[in-house]
């Protein structure tokens, strides 16, 4: 097979910005990049960038996540664990009981000694992880280096714009050229859809002519909403909280990070056909009220502090819980690599390490992507 020259991926997160970073580091190939609001404006820049090797184990995406895992050490290694804020730490889960609250404030007892910094109302604890299979990267930074390694090494381009439609060649039936929404058009070989939770539109709109893809099941979106806090000490343990409904209908995650951030999200939102633009994803106040009365509610260390930083994304939904990544139906030339759901930041370099190879040998030899095809869908 000869190597593809003109690769043009779009989407910027961090399946687009791995699969760039691969294609340039493993194959020495440049590609174009293209996203309306540059390098990861959605879910990649906003997730929590926590990473479990194991918490797949006995699933189709054993293979991945474990794999997945091991990649962002190595990745780590070689852009520098501080350049992406890289570290392994320990995971709990923590029941809260909303009795324990007006109880004095004490420190755990010591069969809760597995618990670093949460002091209010807890009942009990288990660990989840320790730092042989939990680790966190921070997810911008992440997608910003990988994508600067493309630039430097290989010259990979970034356009920022929509793509609002491709032409194909009438002969072979391949993406010839992917049009903006600005009316320019940018010659393709490969074409690669990575747009997350905007890939169904994507997929409706372009390809609507080609009922083997544009009649796929929907790519759906889930809104969940995070924020930012510092308080005075460093932590190294995520917690998953269980609030048996005292948080409300959901409980909360928190992710300390090594910056003395500590992020915090949960109270996701119900599957939907995405209607927000990507980087335009309302911020709303009762969902960050939610987030705050909760967390008050789990440590004094916590309580009351102000975030410094709200943000909302949505993460991708297939039909089948399932990634979708390899060839599209009918045409010779184009790719898929989407549908990660919460696992995204952790599967993205696997991802994009598999589909490099896909695109440049015509086989993944790192993972067997067998069971994400989009052909597993075909009647
Ligand atoms: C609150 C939250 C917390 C999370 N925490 C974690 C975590 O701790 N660990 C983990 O592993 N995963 C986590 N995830 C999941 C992870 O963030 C996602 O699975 C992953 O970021 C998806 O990456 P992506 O590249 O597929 O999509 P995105 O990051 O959404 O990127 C898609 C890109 O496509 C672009 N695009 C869309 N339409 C077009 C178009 N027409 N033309 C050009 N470009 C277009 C968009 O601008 C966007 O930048 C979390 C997700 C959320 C929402
Ligand atoms: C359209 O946008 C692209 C990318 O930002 C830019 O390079 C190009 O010049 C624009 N074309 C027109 C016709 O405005």
């Amino acid at each position: 097979m000869v190597p593809p020259s003109k690769i043009v991926i779009v989407g910027g997160g961090v399946i687009g910005t791995s699969l760039s970073y691969f294609l340039a580091k493993e194959h020495g190939i440049s590609c174009t990049l293209i996203d309306p609001k540059g390098i990861a404006p959605g879910a990649s820049s906003k997730a929590g960038g926590f990473l479990a090797s194991h918490w797949r184990d006995g699933t189709d995406l054993e293979e991945m996540q474990r794999l997945g895992f091991d990649l962002h050490q190595e990745i780590a290694n070689d852009l520098g664990a501080s350049n992406i804020d890289y570290r392994r730490l320990t995971c709990s889960a923590v029941a809260i009981d909303e009795s324990q609250t007006r109880k004095v404030q004490k420190p755990p007892s010591k069969k809760l000694e597995s618990v670093e910094w949460v002091d209010r109302a807890v009942i009990g604890s288990a660990t989840m992880g320790t730092d042989e299979n939990i680790a966190q990267v921070h997810p911008r930074k992440l997608c910003e280096k990988m994508w600067q390694f493309a630039k430097e090494k290989q010259g990979s381009q970034l356009v920022k714009g929509k793509v609002n439609k491709v032409i194909f060649d009438t002969e072979t039936n391949a993406v010839s050229k992917v049009c903006l929404e600005n009316g320019s058009e940018i010659d393709a070989d490969v074409f690669v859809v990575a747009c997350g939770a905007w890939t169904h539109h994507a997929l409706q709109s372009w390809f609507k002519e080609i009922d083997a893809i544009s009649s796929l099941p929907p790519i759906t979106g889930v809104k969940c909403h995070s924020m930012l806090v510092k308080p005075d000490d460093v932590f190294s343990q995520a917690v998953f909280f269980e609030s048996d409904g005292y948080f409300g209908d959901a409980d909360i995650e928190v992710y300390p990070r090594p910056d003395g951030d500590c992020y915090v999200n949960g109270f996701a939102g119900d599957e939907v056909i995405i209607s927000e633009e990507p980087g335009e994803e309302e911020v709303e106040k009762d969902c960050i009220d939610q987030l705050r009365n909760a967390m008050d509610m789990t440590t004094t260390k916590l309580g009351g502090l102000i975030p410094h930083t709200t943000q909302a994304c949505y993460w991708p939904e297939t039909d089948d819980g399932l990634p979708l990544i390899g060839k599209l139906p009918q045409v010779p030339n184009a790719f898929i690599a989407t549908g990660h759901s919460v696992w995204g930041i952790l599967q993205g370099p696997i991802t994009g390490k598999a589909v490099a190879e896909l695109l440049v040998s015509g086989s993944s030899d790192c993972l067997d992507l067998k069971a994400f095809s989009p052909e597993r869908f075909a009647d």
